[in-house]
């Protein structure tokens, strides 16, 4: 098993992957809107053999805390082959993506996912709870890559129209 950065032709293989692990959601096409969109900031996939078993994609979000732009990313989606799952394979890919999108600058990232699986990677409901955003609650977290980028009294999240969120949120 080994983490690799996307190229073209591990497309086909992302898309099988998205589609298998979230069985029949949208986020495969979610996955190419980014893509035409030019959001990408990071693209990993974890590779058995020839295959691609897992992904993470992370974008660039619009995020502001106090009138200061923060350099964010999204991340989402992150998908594992099912026969693959409960292995570390989605750990170890959020896990070396976030020290990736450190050293390209990233100063913090935010999630919406299962409250009981992110945590452990650094992310806080807490801390994205100043953010207004279309979500709220226990599967909206955020996590700061750099001490204090979150740092403030309130913020906001706009997500880009890939995602389709009504309100341009
Ligand atoms: C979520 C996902 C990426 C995790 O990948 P993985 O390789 O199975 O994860 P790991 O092996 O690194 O970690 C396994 C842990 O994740 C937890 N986990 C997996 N899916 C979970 C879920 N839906 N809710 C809560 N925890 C979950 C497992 O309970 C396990 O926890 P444990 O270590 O305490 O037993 C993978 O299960 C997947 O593709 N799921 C379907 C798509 C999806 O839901 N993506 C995330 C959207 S937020």
């Amino acid at each position: 098993m080994r983490i690799e950065l996307e190229n073209a032709g591990h497309h086909a293989g992302i898309g099988a992957v998205t589609r298998a692990a979230f069985a029949g959601g949208d986020e495969a096409e979610l996955i190419e809107r980014l893509r035409a969109d030019g959001l990408v900031r990071l693209s990993l996939v974890a590779v058995d053999g020839e295959r691609v078993v897992g992904h993470v994609l992370f974008t660039t979000l619009h995020v502001v805390v106090d009138g200061r732009i923060v350099d964010a990313l999204c991340l989402a989606p992150v998908s594992v082959l099912p026969q693959y799952q409960r292995r570390g394979v989605g750990s170890m890919l959020i896990r070396d993506g976030l020290a990736r999108c450190k050293a390209l600058g990233g100063e913090a990232v935010v999630v919406l996912g299962h409250a009981a699986y992110y945590p452990r990677f650094g992310f806080s409901a807490d801390l994205a709870s100043k953010l207004a955003a279309p979500f709220a609650g226990e599967a909206f977290m955020a996590l700061e890559l750099v001490a204090g980028a979150l740092a403030g009294d309130a913020g906001e999240v706009v997500y880009p129209p890939a995602f389709g969120i009504d309100g341009g949120h």
